[in-house]
């Protein structure tokens, strides 16, 4: 077989599971250590055909994962890769760019550093902050916390307590002590309680991961500036729906951050993983980061990205992020996430007309936390049925201590159709 004929057979089977994906059981039906039962417990001695890969995708590797390109997937934030960016992965494997420095992938460094810059003009962000992209927010996170640490000598990390468990771990590794602020009502960072003494940094999140709430920024903003203290926005999932101009009031003062993240694997319809942090002090991350070593000096004026964060090889993978923006279009991308928002708000609708059902944080986009009358118990356990039917995969939180189920749309092929199916087996469950 050639590379052409796998090639062909890859690409079908890719095509076969995007158009399957609705019909296999969301939440994978395995226990822990199925898959390795199956697997061959020493490599193969001689080369096999790629053929055999691709069976046993479909008979040990298929069973065994969670789908999240099911349209019914409805856990954490739902994602979804998008057609354009599948392709683009693979021509990123085909040129294997490893873009340490400029001159080993100039492409690399400059479609990286353009494709911040579209998105920024998308997202309707400040021009002139400079845009790199890490592989997850977590990371994204380490880099702006490292240089805030940098920037001010600063020893703790200020949040939200509902502020993602990321900051804390980044903020541990950077020998930073964690001080997590009490919210308000609505599960907002409440700005009368924050203490910013001895503060490097306040993370300020806007779309929170249990109820995407969205923290008051600009007040944030105000008490940054006045204490010298860096503030980085977590817009991991949010970020993306700044494309759509009705939804950029969640956008209030995150042009006086300090760094911004916004996860364009999360609902920007790349795959993952590509997550983008921009920064109007790109001096503070380069002073954190650069250290170049004897072998990688070079005499060309040019940007080196790898001077920005942790890793210094990084992967091709504006690639697919430039795939999706230029397929998508604005209009493409607003489309997709006006459905999500449309077809959460509808979801909401249901669980407010039902008797029996509770709605229990407000629903700033297109995350809905409900949850039926009885006790936690109870609760978990309707999340267990209907997650084992495989018809669905939802995943829950806990507010104000009580067990709470969260339904999140953001895949792309999500149809109302599918919302309507999630609702049936959660009220039958
Ligand atoms: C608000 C928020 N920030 C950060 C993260 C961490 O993202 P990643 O998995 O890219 O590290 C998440 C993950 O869901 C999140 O919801």
């Amino acid at each position: 077989m050639t590379f052409r004929e796998d090639g062909t057979a890859a690409l079908e089977w890719a095509a076969r599971y995007l158009e399957q994906v609705g019909e296999f059981p969301v939440l994978a039906q395995v226990e822990p250590g199925d898959v390795r039962k199956r697997l061959p417990p020493s490599p193969p001695e001689h080369g096999e055909p790629f053929a055999d890969v691709l069976r046993d995708l479909d008979e040990i590797i298929v069973p065994a994962t969670t789908h999240w390109q099911s349209p019914r997937f409805f856990a954490y934030f739902a994602n979804s890769a998008a057609e354009p960016g599948i392709l683009a992965e693979l021509i990123a494997a085909t040129l294997n760019s490893v873009g340490f420095i400029w001159r080993t992938s100039p492409a690399l460094t400059e479609l990286e550093a353009h494709t911040l810059d579209w998105t920024a003009q998308l997202l309707g962000l400040p021009l002139g902050w400079h845009g790199h992209i890490e592989d997850t927010a977590s990371v994204s996170t380490i880099a702006a916390l490292a240089a805030a640490r940098e920037a001010n000598g600063g020893r703790v990390v200020v949040c939200s307590e509902e502020a993602h468990s990321s900051v804390e771990r980044a903020a541990r590794l950077l020998g930073l002590e964690t001080r997590k602020v009490p919210l308000d009502a609505e599960y907002r960072l409440d700005p009368t309680a924050v203490d910013l003494t001895e503060a490097a940094a306040l993370v300020a999140t806007v779309g929170t991961t249990s109820t995407t709430a969205v923290d008051p920024v600009p007040v944030l903003a105000d008490a940054c500036e006045a204490a010298g203290v860096w503030l980085h926005v977590d817009a991991a999932y949010a970020g993306s729906a700044w494309v759509c101009p009705e939804l950029r009031w969640s956008q209030a003062g995150v042009e006086r951050a300090d760094s911004l993240v916004v996860n364009a694997h999360k609902w920007l319809f790349t795959p993952m993983d590509c997550s983008l942090l921009w920064t109007r002090k790109p001096e503070a991350l380069r002073a954190a980061f650069s250290l170049v070593p004897e072998y990688l000096r070079t005499s060309d004026d040019a940007e080196n990205l790898s001077d920005y964060g942790p890793a210094l090889g990084r992967r091709f993978r504006s690639l697919k992020l430039w795939a999706v923006l230029r397929c998508y279009g604005r209009e493409g991308l607003q489309v997709r996430i006006r459905e999500a928002i449309r077809l959460a708000e509808l979801f909401e609708g249901w669980i407010r007309d039902e008797p029996g059902w509770e709605l229990c944080a407000p629903r700033p986009f297109s995350v809905v936390c409900f949850r039926r009358d009885g006790s936690d118990d109870e609760n978990e356990d309707l999340l267990a049925r209907a997650n084992a039917t495989g018809e669905l995969f939802l995943s829950h939180t806990r507010l104000d201590g009580r067990y709470v189920l969260r339904l999140a749309i953001g895949n792309e092929r999500t149809t109302e159709a599918d919302v309507r199916r999630a609702w049936d087996v959660l009220k039958h469950s």
